[in-house]
């Protein structure tokens, strides 16, 4: 059986063969690579909802399964039995850490958390009421002022030591982001605490107390965090990686994935949704709002909901909708817009609309309701996401950029503009 795929032009009667690409898991994919020299033709596929960008080994998705493996571990058991910072050597490097090897990587992780003192006057620059992810996307990018003698992505030292720089920074930066929105003193890391224990410490210790980290919130962070830390080629990791195909420094690619991942149909989501469930205030209001998410007259959507891969349960939203009961117990919270979501979600998914189109709640539906619980503000929700994000964002760079063979990704498109025409003198042309 040949492994290609003949395309032939009906208009022409040309044809030409195609190689399949398979990989280990999940469909294989035509390499159309000599498509346009052999047959002038390009491929149309806006969103790119049938278009592999790249080979990656790092996160495998089954939509219709709701499958999602990590270097091959079934995000199930990673939730149950791993770490965050465990999850962030094992997307970069490929393998679980031995107990040596991840005593070394948390050791530098906790060594490179701390920010140069200038980046602070930024930080004050920006206006009291500034939204997190505005400061974030300037302040991240910025970093790489501070580290001139180490970004360059040819130098595997280099990749490696702003990999670390990253993972360590980005949760500094990020509670710096929020405790200048509330006016309170940035708190410098503690290296006597674990990742998320030191995260919620900066963000909410101030001088005037002691402050104990919840081990439940700590848990509970930790977990976001190894949900949300990577998800193959999604719209932001895409971005980090045609950034960083162009040879910008990994900093620069990171700072585009924070971008790129700010959009309310991405990253931004768990805001809308926390957003949409305070719209919606209580569990009567539910039917009107699954009735203006069907209405094609009414932009509403119900945010939360639908993924371009998964058409089943997004297992992520599985383990996070059963955390949202256990975390809310133990924390002796009762948030009804839980219940709003519950009942949301069971409307939802009886109804033809949601159905046929195999829009099931997503990793942000259930999200913003344990980060509200942490008294997390719904302004820091997209942040959270970045924060866990970096990981994947890093893995990917380092997967591409470590390969030897980065080719600048550079798309073609369909001409729809105007024909060629001769320029018009201003003084010759009429018109209002
Ligand atoms: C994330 O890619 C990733 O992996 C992303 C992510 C990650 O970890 O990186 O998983 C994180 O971004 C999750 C998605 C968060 N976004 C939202 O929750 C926003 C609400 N959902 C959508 O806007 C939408 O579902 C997308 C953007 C997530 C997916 O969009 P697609 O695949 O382009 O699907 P589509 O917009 O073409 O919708 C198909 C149909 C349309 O109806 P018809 O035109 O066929 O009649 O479904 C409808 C849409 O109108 N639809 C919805 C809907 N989502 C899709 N209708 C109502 N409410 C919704 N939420």
């Amino acid at each position: 059986m040949s492994n290609s795929v003949e395309i032939t032009d009906k208009r022409t009667g040309k044809s030409t063969e195609m190689p399949i690409i398979s990989g280990l898991l999940g469909d294989p994919g035509i390499d159309i690579g000599k498509l346009n020299k052999e047959l002038g033709l390009f491929t149309y596929d806006p969103g790119f909802v049938s278009t592999c960008s790249t080979k990656s080994a790092i996160t495998f998705i089954d939509g219709d399964a709701g499958v999602l493996l990590y270097r091959g571990y079934p995000i199930e058991q990673l939730a149950q039995h791993s770490s965050f910072i465990e999850v962030a050597y094992l997307l970069i490097n490929g393998d679980l850490p031995s107990p040596a090897q991840f005593r070394e990587f948390e050791h530098h992780v906790t060594n490179h958390t701390m920010i140069h003192e200038s980046l602070k006057l930024f930080m004050n620059g920006f206006h009291y009421n500034a939204h997190p992810m505005a400061m974030m996307v300037g302040i991240a990018g910025s970093l790489a002022a501070f580290y001139h003698d180490s970004l360059d992505p040819e130098n595997p030292e280099h990749r490696m030591i702003t990999a670390i720089r990253l993972i360590a920074k980005i949760p500094t930066l990020a509670a710096a982001c929020y405790k200048h929105s509330v006016g309170q003193p940035y708190v410098y890391p503690k290296n006597d605490l674990d990742y998320c224990s030191r995260f919620l410490d900066m963000m909410f210790s101030v001088p005037a107390e002691p402050y104990h980290v919840n081990p439940i919130a700590a848990k509970a962070l930790d977990l976001l965090f190894i949900l949300h830390a990577d998800h193959e080629q999604n719209a932001s990791t895409s971005t980090v990686r045609l950034v960083g195909s162009t040879g910008a420094n990994p900093i620069a690619c990171i700072a585009a994935g924070i971008a790129a991942l700010w959009g309310p149909a991405h990253g931004g989501a768990n805001e809308a949704v926390l957003k949409m469930l305070n719209e919606i205030g209580d569990k009567s209001q539910v039917a009107r709002a699954v009735a203006r998410a069907k209405d094609k007259n009414d932009n509403f959507r119900l945010m939360g909901f639908g993924h371009r891969v998964y058409k089943n349960f997004d297992p992520r939203a599985k383990i996070i909708r059963e955390m949202c009961y256990k975390v809310l117990n133990e924390l002796g919270i009762h948030d009804p817009l839980l219940e709003v979501a519950m009942a949301l979600e069971d409307v939802a998914l009886k109804d033809d609309y949601f159905i046929e189109r195999k829009l099931y709640p997503n990793v942000d539906f259930y999200s913003g309701i344990i980060y509200k619980a942490l008294k997390i503000p719904v302004e820091m929700f997209t942040v959270m996401f970045a924060l866990a994000r970096t990981a994947g964002w890093i893995a990917h760079w380092l997967e591409q950029n470590g390969s030897g063979d980065v080719k600048i990704g550079r798309p073609r498109q369909i001409y729809v503009g105007a024909p060629s025409r001769d320029y018009v003198a201003l003084a010759d042309r009429s018109g209002p």
